[in-house]
């Protein structure tokens, strides 16, 4: 008994000082209602910094003490932080994962130990049955088709009678890579004039998404009609290259992003982007309540997606709330 309390309350201190820069949440170490252990996936943009911010705040509110472990873009070590919360009997586990294949052995040790888990923001892939409880994230694949739908309405404005194509997309087989991609080209796929030039890996990183841009520029010129970035931070990362070779994003070529960052809105009020599909990062309050109920031995609901919805130059944005993130 006094070893499990001891060993709480060092998982509870590790995570303060695995997150740098991030309060526990923590309330009374002593006494948790219930201890959560949470692989974060990393920094790698302000829509994953928001998020984080969001469980930590969560997490406060509703009373539940956060074990919380950065995995600096790195499977292994989410994988590592997994087998730690395991090590120290949290109540439950949740993970975002960053690609879907790889994680039966470590969740069947999970499931083996009894312990719960969620997975926060992404899917995983495994043929096993019951080694996760309920994914807590966005419906991707409407992401995707939304992002198509706007394109397809702005050609019709335009009068395009060719569309060419370049998609920058996030990191290869996360779900957001997966669902996006495959709702942007299902929906484009009935429309003759829409033709995918080429889609490349930006990893949902600014860097990748200006050397993306860079390639893309250098291999089809003028040619681009269309960038599709998976994420804001690519799209951010890709911009200034556009301009580079003295063209106007925005005008010359259709810009269109994902997740609704602030600096992404403020750039589309611009004029520099034409679309951002939203993608919230506000996924605590779901994932605190949903924790609760599984500690009280309540069944979940096994997907939960949250409401979004799209920026565009088609609307007045002027009085759009911050974003938060
Ligand atoms: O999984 C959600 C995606 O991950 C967001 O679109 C992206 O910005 C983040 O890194």
């Amino acid at each position: 008994m006094f070893r499990t309390k001891a060993l709480r309350l060092l998982g509870i201190i590790m995570s303060v000082l695995l997150f740098a820069g991030c309060s526990s949440g923590a309330e009374d170490p002593a006494e948790p209602t219930l201890l959560l252990g949470f692989s974060q996936i990393g920094t790698e943009s302000a829509w994953r910094i928001g998020n984080t911010r969001d469980i930590q705040n969560s997490a406060q509110n509703f009373g539940v003490s956060l074990m919380l472990e950065n995995a600096n873009q790195s499977q292994e070590n989410q994988i590592a932080a997994i087998r730690r919360f395991i090590a120290y009997k949290v109540d439950v586990i949740a993970f975002s994962p960053i690609v879907e294949d790889g994680w039966d052995n470590v969740l069947m040790e999970a499931k083996e130990a009894g312990i719960p888990v969620i997975l926060v923001d992404r899917d995983i892939e495994t043929t096993k049955e019951g080694l996760t409880t309920c994914l807590i994230g966005a419906d991707f694949y409407n992401e995707g088709v939304m992002a198509a739908e706007y394109l397809i309405r702005k050609a019709d404005d335009l009068g395009l009678d060719h569309v060419n194509i370049v998609e920058i997309t996030g990191t290869e087989n996360s779900t957001p890579m997966r669902q996006r991609q495959a709702g942007f080209a299902d929906t484009i796929a009935g429309d003759e004039r829409m033709c995918i030039l080429e889609s490349i890996d930006g990893d949902f990183l600014k860097s990748r998404g200006a050397e993306c841009m860079r390639y893309l520029l250098e291999t089809y010129g003028d040619d681009i009609d269309v960038v599709f970035s998976h994420n804001d931070e690519m799209t951010l990362g890709a911009l200034p290259e556009i301009e580079n070779v003295g063209l106007n994003p925005g005008s010359d070529i259709i810009i269109i992003s994902i997740d609704g960052g602030q600096e992404a809105i403020d750039v589309l009020k611009e004029g520099r982007i034409n679309c951002v599909v939203e993608c919230t990062p506000n996924l605590g309050n779901e994932l605190m309540e949903t924790a609760l109920r599984l500690k009280a031995g309540e069944t979940v609901e096994e997907v939960i997606h949250p409401q979004e919805r799209i920026f565009s130059d088609e609307q007045d944005l002027s009085n759009l709330e911050p974003r938060g993130y």
